[in-house]
């Protein structure tokens, strides 16, 4: 150990940091918003361009995030500070992002905890699914208050530190997880009229293919292995200098996309068995599964299962944000973790309460560029910052840093090979750049008229 590691932390083994990377990419974005946007955009047509988007695009970026933080040994900002002065405002846009998502995220994480709540006490009714949700989350303490104990549970695993809380946390629960999809998986995809949804999910229907498909993969891309902001900076500085990166690299987007496409598996069968919608979008989880476990035998119980699973994805991911700030905090101002943990939990707890409020009458119409408040972190956060983290990292290793400098680190100077680098130079420098420059100009809402220039019409 080093000592720059000495008293900042560090995994205990490598597969605890790839299970804690694994928890951090494997969250909401996996088991709510994959199977809703393959629900919404086509089924199978998706599922393959998200496949793409995750071989060319997302090994690349977690690759290239993992070699800054363990080289520099630093979370985000001061990893940029480090290799050049100049870039590390880069770093400060993720602990930016991180607060921004962490925000809307726990407020999420709490509806979570209610449903097991109410799952425990009885479940939910088929019927009253819709009004019961919508009641929910427009309430006004309620949602706060459950809100309140998913940041304290962040709260708490994160100032353990990073061996004795946030690898422990997830290497109890990510394998927990793992075993409840495949639960949820098997029941679903072995009802009655379940065949339909298995087609809809695994056949690709290209004539619904759009340029918006495209780009909701590629953001999905980014969300879902937690790219762009940081969070596998921070990470991966935690690494010994022994680690095969590359390797990491592959098993971590593999372990995200698997639980996605398990999720998908878990969701749109037992969606289409029961006859629903399965375009419902982001109510998806909170409204259409409720009804179809009304509908499923012992379906309480797969409830709880359910919303228990969805819980610990939400945990293992939220904690990554929290500690992409808290690392921010530490390394900058050295003020002890526990402090910290706790100073910076408490105010993402207060920026989360406008997130809560702004889905019921108290701040709905509380609009920032059209969007209320929980919208507009969201949209800061993935379609704004997160895509141009991406695209400055990428011009950063490419052109600041340099291919060979990156090369050297995740090749253990020598010690591995490093077999992509070919792959790994083109993306970095090219491919990736540009692709991601296309979709920030889309996600800021440019791109219709370049379009127009050109005369394309979508
Ligand atoms: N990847 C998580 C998910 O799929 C969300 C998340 C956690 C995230 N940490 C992140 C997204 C960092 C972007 C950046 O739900």
């Amino acid at each position: 150990m080093d000592k720059n590691t000495s008293n900042r932390g560090q995994w205990a083994s490598n597969i605890g940091f790839i299970l804690a990377a694994a928890g951090s990419a494997v969250g909401l974005g996996n088991i709510w918003k994959f199977p809703y946007l393959a629900g919404a955009n086509g089924g199978g047509a998706f599922v393959v361009i998200y496949l793409v988007m995750i071989v060319i695009i997302g090994f690349v970026i977690m690759l290239g995030e993992m070699a800054i933080g363990r080289n520099t040994h630093l979370s985000s900002v001061g990893a940029y500070k480090k290799l050049s002065e100049k870039w590390a405002f880069v770093g400060f846009i993720g602990v930016v992002v991180g607060f921004c998502i962490l925000a809307f995220y726990s407020v999420i994480g709490g509806w979570v905890l209610n449903y097991i709540g109410k799952y425990l006490i009885g479940g939910i009714s088929g019927a009253e699914a819709g009004n019961y949700f919508s009641g929910f989350i427009a309430s006004t303490t309620q949602p706060i208050v459950w809100h309140l104990v998913f940041m304290v549970l962040c709260c708490v695993i994160v100032l353990k530190g990073i061996a004795g809380g946030i690898e422990k946390a997830s290497k109890f629960m990510m394998p927990a997880l793992f075993i409840l999809l495949v639960i949820i998986a098997i029941r679903s995809v072995t009802l009655d009229g379940a065949m339909e949804g298995i087609k809809f999910f695994l056949k690709p229907d290209f004539s619904k293919v759009t340029i918006g498909t495209v780009m909701a993969a590629l953001g999905q891309a980014f969300f879902s292995l937690s790219l762009g902001m940081g969070a596998i900076i921070t990470y991966g500085s935690y690494l010994g200098k022994t680690e095969n990166l590359e390797k990491n690299a592959i098993i971590i987007p593999a372990i995200d996309t698997a639980v996605a496409l398990l999720a998908g598996f878990a969701v749109l069968p037992a969606v289409f068995a029961f006859g629903f919608e399965p375009g419902a979008g982001p109510s998806l989880m909170f409204i259409t599964l409720p009804s179809v476990f009304d509908s499923m035998p012992f379906g309480q119980f797969f409830g709880i299962l359910f919303f228990i699973l969805v819980l610990f994805a939400a945990l293992t991911s939220a904690i990554s944000l929290l500690e992409v700030v808290v690392a921010f905090v530490i390394d900058t101002f050295k003020i002890e973790r526990k402090k910290t943990t706790i100073i910076i939990s408490t105010i993402l707890f207060f920026i989360g309460i406008p997130c809560s409020l702004a889905n019921g009458p108290v701040m709905k119409d509380v609009l920032i560029f059209g969007y209320n408040f929980f919208d507009f972190m969201s949209f800061l956060a993935e379609n704004l910052l997160m895509p141009l983290g991406g695209l400055l990292m990428c011009i950063f290793i490419g052109y600041v840093w340099g291919v060979d400098n990156i090369s050297d680190e995740i090749s253990c100077n020598g010690k591995y090979r490093f077999r992509s680098k070919p792959f790994f130079v083109i993306m970095i420098k090219y491919i990736a750049p540009v692709l991601i420059f296309i979709i920030w100009l889309n996600a800021i809402g440019v791109l219709p008229y370049i379009f127009k220039i050109f005369g394309i019409t979508l």
